[in-house]
């Protein structure tokens, strides 16, 4: 009986990874996909995907500005990428007289489409493993040297596999002139806000477009008013044909960060510690800027961003403790983790490993979460962060112009500075910070700061009232003894970060990652079933799966698709969020349209949003979503709050991404946007 329920297991489990859309695959391997790929409907081949010869679909697939994706979508370089991607370039071309931001941007033509210092693109030129000439005793930096000797505006880098089983090579070019063409207004780009951010029914336009700008040659070049439009190898086909339930999906695109393979005893860490922790002094957070920003107009618009920033990790980390709650993840891995160990028993090189990893996390845990609480806390304190800044730009060594710019920077931030709300914000993460601090690694410097006022509260006080980076003003003419001797200045001191950059997981502690190397082939001898592909880091990746519903709860059964019918239904000026553009309203009370009527449900409407079933993360914002032939069919830009722990454990009944369904941005370009011709530049007539 047993042994038959173990032969159905194990026929299971080599069935599944076939069906499950689980995985996110190197282009450069994808063959190894193909046969499941067309299963499901994919009509086209390896090489259509990636090839390094002739154009291939990865020659249309862009890095945007290095933390999202982007699309090209016409021969003249055209991009189009997430509104949340776009925002800051948006948001630094709005001044009061142009705010588009609230009122959208269209350019008319190419010389109304605005540069953006610092924002740049980078095009896949080729991915190729090069373990072996690393083990041959060539190092990263030589090989990165010499591919970006390779062409001009060439980039690489050598990526990690498998924590360090294998190592990649890629080479990208880089454009760094790209300019914003169209945005539309945020009632439309962030529609619903932070309310309905990773929610689903969705119903927001989250695009925004770029040009790409290349010199004479179509070569990479510093931004130049003597550029002209990019022209690609390949661009994505527009199709309007619209999609249905079942539908083959395919996203390419750049996701940043999963842990598919870690142990029981860093999923509890995940869920028990870091997350709740973190949960708990975002709350404390949010809640202040929520109040100051109910109590004063200014004050919600000099904190939506920041608002938003804290509020979307904090959204997500709750999601995925319910996930790895719900899937009982711990339990499962520590079950697998037990069969291991019987099958490694009598294997010497393989039979350590799960104490070793266990021993690992033991020593390094504590220190690890002292970093992340201090990331949270103490080092989200904005005036020490300044002052921080400031020594930075003042340091001997900084050049005199890059100084002025330095101090010009930090003169903006005080565009979104209120010492009221700064202050209640200091006293809350450092009250977070000794709540979760053991008391034997609280920092000495820090202690003596505080009672040398007496109290944290007085220690704030004082913090507010004497401190020269407490104001825009008061900084500028002070002297260098006067900034080294200044509170904020102690403050950054005392809890600034010595070690560099924190490893983006516990696991990826050097300490740690090394016994996941051999954990690693461990598993691939091991688990013969499985369908290994490698955690995200920000390479480029492929995903399969298709347009699907999903049931959360008995009788919760979610559509894959929304409509403008439920924009309007959400509708409200009284609430900034839902708010949206009285032309949208005119567009809806007339029904006009045009070509972007579409039959719905009984009903004519346009639709909005789509949920499919491809494994995604943060990063694939922006991630053209694709049919069958390859066609563009939406843009990624969000998964539902209650997927997120498939940066650990994908539960293919459950998890899904959110798409903006590509006919509405294209209406809202011509119908909102007025700029038809830039739809009629993507190859589809009005
Ligand atoms: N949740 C999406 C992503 O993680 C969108 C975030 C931006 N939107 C927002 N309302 N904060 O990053
Ligand atoms: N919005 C996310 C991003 O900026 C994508 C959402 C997710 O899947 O985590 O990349």
């Amino acid at each position: 009986m047993k042994k038959r329920l173990l032969t159905i297991l194990l026929l299971l489990a080599a069935w599944l990874p076939a069906m499950a859309d689980e995985g996110m695959w190197l282009p450069s391997l994808v063959a190894d996909r193909i046969g499941a790929m067309r299963e499901k409907g994919f009509e086209l081949t390896e090489a259509d995907i990636y090839s390094i010869n002739e154009a291939s679909m990865k020659d249309a697939v862009v890095l945007f500005g290095g933390f999202c994706t982007g699309e090209i979508v016409s021969e003249q370089g055209l991009v189009l990428t997430n509104h949340h991607c776009g925002y800051d370039a948006i948001q630094f071309h709005s001044t009061l007289e142009h705010d588009y931001l609230t009122r959208g941007f269209w350019a008319r033509n190419r010389q109304e489409e605005l540069p953006n210092e610092g924002l740049y693109v980078r095009i896949l030129v080729r991915m190729e493993e090069v373990t072996d000439r690393i083990q041959a005793g060539e190092t990263p930096k030589a090989i990165i040297a010499a591919a970006e000797r390779e062409g001009k505006g060439y980039r690489a880098s050598v990526e990690q596999m498998y924590y360090g089983n294998q190592q990649f090579l890629f080479v990208y070019r880089q454009y760094d002139d790209v300019r914003l063409v169209g945005a539309p207004p945020s009632s439309i780009g962030k529609f619903g806000g932070d309310t309905d951010n990773w929610i689903w029914p969705r119903h927001t336009g989250d695009f925004s477009v770029f040009r790409i700008y290349a010199d004479e040659n179509n070569e990479p070049a510093a931004y130049s008013p003597k550029n002209v439009p990019y022209r690609p190898k390949r661009h994505f086909k527009v199709s309007t044909e619209g999609v249905k339930e079942g539908d083959f999906t395919m996203i390419y695109g750049f996701p940043g960060n999963t842990q598919q393979y870690i142990t029981s005893d860093a999923v509890r860490y995940v869920q028990h510690r870091s997350d709740p922790m973190k949960i708990d002094l975002r709350t404390r957070r949010l809640a202040i800027i929520g109040a100051a920003q109910e109590a004063d107009p200014k004050v919600r618009i000099q904190y939506a961003s920041k608002h938003a920033n804290i509020a979307n990790a904090w959204k997500k980390w709750q999601g995925e403790v319910l996930g790895l709650k719900r899937l009982n993840t711990v339990a499962k891995k520590e079950a697998y983790e037990a069969e291991f160990r019987t099958w490694a028993a009598d294997k010497p090189e393989y039979a350590h490993l799960l104490d070793s990893l266990e021993a690992a996390y033991a020593a390094h845990t504590e220190a690890y979460c002292l970093q992340e609480l201090k990331n949270e806390t103490v080092r989200t304190i904005e005036i020490a962060t300044l002052a921080g800044r400031l020594a930075a730009a003042r340091r001997a060594d900084t050049a005199p112009e890059r100084r002025a710019e330095l101090e010009r920077e930090i003169e903006q931030s005080y565009k979104d500075f209120d010492p009221t709300v700064e202050r209640a914000l200091a006293l809350c993460v450092l009250q977070g910070f000794a709540d979760y601090c053991p008391a034997e690694s609280y920092p000495a410097e820090l202690k003596a700061l505080i009672e040398a006022q007496g109290s944290v509260e007085a220690y704030v006080d004082h913090l507010f009232t004497t401190s020269l980076l407490r104001s825009a003003e008061s900084w500028k003419s002070a002297t260098e003894e006067e900034l080294a001797a200044d509170p904020a200045t102690l403050l950054y001191k005392a809890v600034r970060n010595t070690q560099g950059r924190l490893p983006r997981n516990l696991s990826n502690l050097p300490a740690i990652e090394r016994w996941y190397r051999p954990f690693m082939q461990a598993l691939m001898c091991f688990d013969r079933e499985r369908a290994f592909f490698p955690d995200a880091n920000m390479t480029l990746r492929v995903s399969y799966g298709s347009i699907a519903g999903y049931e959360y709860a008995d009788g919760e059964y979610h559509i894959p698709h929304t409509t403008i019918d439920g924009i309007i239904a959400k509708d409200n000026p009284a609430i900034y969020d839902y708010d949206i553009p009285q032309s949208l309203r005119d567009l809806y009370a007339t029904k006009s349209y045009g070509r972007w009527a579409t039959e719905m449900g009984g009903r004519t409407t346009v639709p909005v949003c789509f949920l499919a079933t491809n494994h995604t993360t943060g990063g694939n914002s922006g991630s053209p979503v694709l049919n069958s032939r390859g066609e563009l069919i939406g843009i990624n830009f969000d998964r539902t709050w209650r997927s997120t722990m498939s940066d650990i454990e994908f539960d293919p009944t459950i998890c899904r991404n959110i798409a903006v369904d590509i006919r509405y941005v294209l209406m809202v370009i011509d119908r909102v946007g007025g700029a038809g011709y830039l739809v009629e530049e993507m190859g589809v007539k009005l």
